[in-house]
C-alpha cells in the first residue's frame, strides 16, 4: 500500500468538478484517507513548490495556486503514486492522453487542474506539509 498527495487546483475547483475528479480516484481503487478544501497563502504556495523556485514559471505558478481555493487529499492504494499520475495525464494538457483528468478538465500547463506527488518519498513530505497525524484516518 502506498499513499500519495492530490491537489485539485483552483481552475478545477472553480469549474465545479471536485466530485468528478474524486470519483475517478475512487473508481481506480484509490481510497480517500483525508481531504479538505483550503485557501493557500502566498507563503504556503512558495514553500510547497520551493523545488521550482528558480524556474521561470514559478511566480505564475504561485499566483495561480493562490487565485482560489484548492482541495488537498491523501489517496491510498496499491502503487498509488503511479496510478494517480496515470489518471492525471501529462503536465501539459495538450500532451495528456484522452480520458485523463488533465485532458478532460485542464486549460493549459499553468491551469492544469491537478497536482500529484511524483514519488513515494515526495508524497510523504507533501502529505506532512498539509495534514496532521490526527487527520490521517
Ligand atoms: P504540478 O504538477 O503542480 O507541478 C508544478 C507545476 O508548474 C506544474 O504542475 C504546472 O502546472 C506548472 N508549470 C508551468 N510551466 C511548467 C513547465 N514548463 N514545466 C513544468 N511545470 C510547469
Amino acid at each position: 500500500m502506498e499513499q500519495t498527495l492530490s491537489i485539485i487546483k483552483p481552475d478545477a475547483v472553480a469549474k465545479g468538478v471536485i466530485g468528478k475528479i474524486i470519483d475517478r480516484f475512487e473508481s481506480e481503487q484509490l481510497r480517500i484517507v483525508a481531504t479538505k478544501k483550503i485557501q493557500l497563502s502566498k507563503q504556503d504556495a512558495q514553500s510547497f513548490y520551493a523545488v521550482h523556485a528558480e524556474r521561470p514559471f514559478f511566480k505564475d505558478l504561485v499566483d495561480f495556486m493562490i487565485s482560489g481555493p484548492v482541495v488537498v487529499s491523501v489517496l491510498e492504494g496499491e502503487n498509488a503514486v503511479l496510478v494517480h499520475r496515470d489518471l492525471m495525464g501529462a503536465t501539459d494538457p495538450k500532451e495528456a492522453e484522452i480520458g485523463t483528468i488533465r485532458a478532460d478538465f485542464a486549460e493549459n500547463i499553468d491551469a492544469n487542474a491537478v497536482h500529484g506527488s511524483d514519488s513515494v518519498e515526495n508524497a510523504k513530505n507533501e502529505i506532512r506539509f498539509f495534514f496532521a497525524d490526527r487527520e490521517l484516518t
